[in-house]
């Protein structure tokens, strides 16, 4: 609920305005207290009457003449802001609220505020995968705003692709999200998370992999997006697609993923390594493929390295969070780990359970706390999973 929350919802000239009639509806019955400002433009579409009338509030539009309240309009609408959120958020308006254009009402309250800043892109699929709008994106991204990905499908150019407003329900979900689930946004908070599974090479066509799917770990990445934060997705092999608005770097084996953890380490706030890494690879891979011959085959493993502990040893100030999939023994082995891997935090699950473990969407898992702590979680979706996850490393980082 948003209970007497204040919500600013800037409108800018996009076809899909007319469905953030719906967003403001939506959020005014979760009980926000809703104001809406739109640019010209966007009055094209949607008459400024229909927002007052849903919201109660008057519409601001201008920069001088209505807003008849306010002495400073965009200085008051920006104090009243609990977060903003723009919706549809035009290829324009997004350049110019990255370079600090402030040249109508809507545009010179946003760089007002100091507040959560919720953008909605829409557009035409070829404007949005145009560089200059994604590295639009990218600068407001890197301030500290949350991106709401487009959703795919028909457009109101008559094309289909990348572009469509996602459905008013999903931008109040995340506008919820964003102002009561999550204690602290992330915004400006750089996570790194691993995931999937490491490859470790037998000869050029064999290797030594394992089950994870990578699901766990991309849904925790997709969790940390949604919260605003600046996220570096490290993944060896996996099932699934990776999340947008993300870094996403792909590796193979272990001693690859540690080299790119490493490199990343020193910059991000936190790290949450739920990469399955194999414990050991083959000293010498073969460098071609290894024909049958005799009746057995050895193959001489060595250790690789644990980049976790080696983490756990590097860290400064760095929130540190482990997995450990377990067969048994599952509070006793992952509170060894917690300790030897100085971790803050570690999530524990019986992989052979049903409903949790590899290539299945649920999880059970428990979260167990450097002082002893044992929080356990029934069966539930990766995706709730991973939000409950992100929400307690908001809360071990400092939000301001
Ligand atoms: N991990 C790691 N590097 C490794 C092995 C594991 O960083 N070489 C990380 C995993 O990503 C996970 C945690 O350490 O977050 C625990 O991994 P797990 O495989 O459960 O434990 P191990 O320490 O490898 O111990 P064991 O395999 O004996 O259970």
């Amino acid at each position: 609920m948003l209970d007497k929350k204040n919500i600013l919802i800037g409108v800018t000239g996009g076809i899909a305005a007319y469905k953030v009639v719906e967003v403001a509806s939506r959020l005014k019955k979760s009980g926000a207290n809703v104001r809406v400002m739109m640019t010209r433009n966007a009055a094209e579409f949607v008459s400024p009457r229909t927002f007052q009338e849903i919201t109660g509030n008057a519409v601001s539009v201008e920069m001088f003449g209505d807003a008849a309240n306010f002495h400073v309009a965009h200085i008051a609408l920006a104090d009243f802001a609990d977060a903003i959120l723009i919706a549809p958020a035009t290829a324009n308006f997004l350049a110019k609220a990255a370079h600090g254009i402030a040249d109508d009402l809507l545009t010179t309250t946003v760089i007002a505020s100091d507040k959560p800043l919720i953008i909605a892109p829409s557009m035409n699929t070829k404007m949005f995968d145009n560089p200059a709008t994604q590295a639009n994106l990218q600068i407001l991204r890197g301030r500290g705003a949350i991106i709401l990905e487009p959703a795919t499908g028909e457009l109101a150019c008559g094309t289909s692709g990348k572009g469509r407003l996602p459905e008013p329900a999903e931008i109040c979900a995340a506008v919820e999200k964003h102002l009561s689930l999550v204690p602290c946004p992330l915004s400006l908070k750089k996570i790194l998370v691993t995931a999937g599974g490491t490859v470790e090479a037998i000869d050029p066509v064999r290797y030594i992999g394992n089950r994870s799917s990578g699901r766990m770990g991309y849904e925790i990445a997709r969790a940390a997006v949604d919260a605003g934060a600046d996220v570096v997705l490290i993944s060896g092999k996996s099932e699934v697609e990776p999340p947008t608005g993300l870094k996403f770097v792909k590796v193979e084996a272990a001693t690859q993923m540690r080299e790119a953890v490493l490199a990343e380490f020193d910059s991000v706030d936190a790290v949450i390594m739920s990469a399955a890494v194999a414990d050991y690879r083959v000293k010498n891979p073969a460098a071609q493929k290894i024909k049958k011959s005799a009746d057995t085959l050895t193959l001489e493993l060595v250790k690789n390295p644990d980049i976790l502990r080696e983490l756990g040893s590097l860290k400064k100030n760095q929130v540190l969070i482990g997995f450990a999939a377990e067969t048994q023994n599952i509070l006793d082995y992952a509170r060894k780990k917690l300790v030897e891997k100085n971790l803050d935090f570690i999530v524990a699950n019986d992989v052979t359970a049903t409903g949790a473990g590899f290539g299945v969407a649920t999880n059970i898992a428990s979260i167990i706390w450097r002082g002893g702590e044992v929080e356990n979680f029934s069966k539930m979706s990766k995706a709730d999973l991973a939000d409950k996850i992100i929400a307690r490393v908001a809360n071990l980082l400092s939000c301001d």
